[in-house]
């Protein structure tokens, strides 16, 4: 089915003949394209474009100091070809961190390029008639176990489909609560690897002496406490997906260890003396921009080339649009279901829902949603949208908590603020509350049970 208004296709290159070819292509399957042959014509048109879906950009054009244009806010949720006359496996892989999504090589694939975007025409012409028939209806779609139907999360639908299917190393980077784990259990569920085990080890919540006994494991004896034999995370995983979460808060010395074994392929375990094979594929998280964890001197330089094979960024639930009632929406459905009541959301509740900023993002929705489903008879209004976060964007450095407030729900709220504050930065939340990262990472868990 035709789409009404034109679907965009960006060509920026300086050869000719390319432009024309590649033009007449996309025309074919659908898109308009709008022809760049300069920086400067790029850059006027990525500022007045609308509803652009797909960009090719010629590295002839851009050129590699110019792959900051990648965080373009026209480019966010755009899948981005980068073209090139050769194939320069660096250039490749300083592209996909910057955002792009496909790396090509001259002379172009037309026919896998005919596929691939016909594909991307078909999803889209799928969503725009969806979106159409839904009108107000807030329903949302699945992919693996993560729930949405914004441009953001089906541009990570398609790349988690990609990624999947291989073995690569992939780094999820995103604020807290955007769905990491989640991602993470996706890629494992659709992959070759999905009928093995699935281990998840959050490199903070383990005191740093104990992280390299629990991620190779130990032979008995190998340290006072070492009572008996300790099978590590490596060996639970084998042939699966090990999870790496808060890569960044792994001890230095552990991580130059941990690279070895992703190099070799194989480890020992604490006081062992024979090596042991490894096969797991790695999927590491970051709630920290990993650039700045690494100026920081908390991770590592070649680790992160090694685990960020494949960076994906999770979107912040505030640019996912419509998708927040429809999450609303949803816990509100699961909590219906599991209590027999059939309560819903009345038009002002969805708007406070809509425009507030979600600083703790999913993980936040879904406890407040409980929480005003607890307060609410039959309708969820505006007076069980908490005052304070009405008021958010205007008192960021202040939390108020309304009189009656029980205690539990005020720290909880602290929590979130601080977490903001930080930038998501768990250890600097935990130095600032005054408690242990273990004792966030206890309190932020139980949220959600
Ligand atoms: N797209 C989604 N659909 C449904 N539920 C979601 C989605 N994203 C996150 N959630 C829910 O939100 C909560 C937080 O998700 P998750 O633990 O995966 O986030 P995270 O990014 O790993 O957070 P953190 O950085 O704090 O570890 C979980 O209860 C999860 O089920
Ligand atoms: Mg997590």
């Amino acid at each position: 089915m035709p789409q009404e208004a034109p679907v965009y296709c960006i060509i920026a290159d300086t050869d000719h003949q390319h432009c024309s070819a590649l033009g007449s292509l996309m025309e074919e399957i659908g898109f308009t394209s709008l022809t760049c042959r300069t920086m400067g014509e790029l850059k006027d048109t990525l500022n007045i474009v609308t509803n652009l879906e797909f960009a090719f950009l010629s590295l002839d054009l851009i050129e590699d100091d110019n792959l900051d244009l990648l965080k373009h806010p026209r480019l966010i949720d755009v899948d981005i070809a980068i073209i090139h006359t050769e194939d320069d496996p660096i250039a490749a892989s300083a592209a996909i961190k910057q955002g792009a999504t496909y790396f090509f090589c001259k002379p172009l694939n037309f026919e896998f390029v005919t596929d691939l975007l016909s594909d991307l025409m078909r999803e889209l012409n799928a969503l725009e008639e969806k979106q159409r028939a839904e009108h107000n209806n807030c329903s949302l779609d699945q992919f693996g176990l993560l729930r949405g139907s914004s441009k953001a999360m089906y541009k990570l639908y398609r790349t988690i489909r990609k990624v999947a299917a291989t073995d690569a190393s992939v780094l999820l980077i995103g604020e807290s609560g955007t769905g990491k784990e989640l991602a993470a259990q996706t890629i494992h569920q659709q992959s070759e690897r999905c009928d093995n085990p699935f281990i998840a080890m959050n490199c903070g919540a383990i005191p740093p002496e104990l992280v390299e006994s629990e991620l190779f494991g130990h032979e008995k004896g190998s340290f006072s406490g070492a009572d008996k034999k300790r099978i590590g995370y490596f060996e639970q995983a084998a042939g699966g997906t090990l999870f790496l979460d808060e890569i960044g808060e792994m001890p230095m010395d552990t991580q130059v260890k941990f690279l070895r074994v992703l190099e070799c392929r194989n480890f020992r375990r604490v006081g062992g003396e024979r090596n042991v094979a490894s096969d797991v594929r790695i999927i590491a998280a970051t709630n920290r921009d990993p650039l700045e964890a690494i100026h920081q001197g908390l991770l590592r330089k070649d680790l992160y080339f090694r685990i960020a094979q494949f960076p994906l960024h999770m979107p912040p639930l505030r640019d996912r649009g419509r998708d927040i009632v429809g999450l609303a929406q949803y816990f509100l459905n699961e909590f219906n279901e599991k209590n027999g009541t059939q309560k819903h959301l009345s038009d002002s509740y969805k708007k406070l829902v809509s425009e507030y900023s979600w600083p703790g993002n999913v993980r936040e929705l879904k406890s407040l949603m409980e929480r005003a489903y607890i307060l609410a008879n039959e309708t969820l209004d505006t007076e069980h949208f908490p005052n304070e976060h009405m008021d958010f964007e205007d008192n960021e450095d202040y939390l108020r908590v309304p009189v009656g407030s029980s205690l539990e729900d005020a720290e909880k709220k602290l929590i979130f603020v601080t977490l903001d504050a930080s930038d998501g930065d768990k250890k600097k939340t935990a130095d600032q509350l005054g408690v242990s990262l273990k004792t966030l990472y206890n309190k932020l868990n139980s949220y959600e049970e």
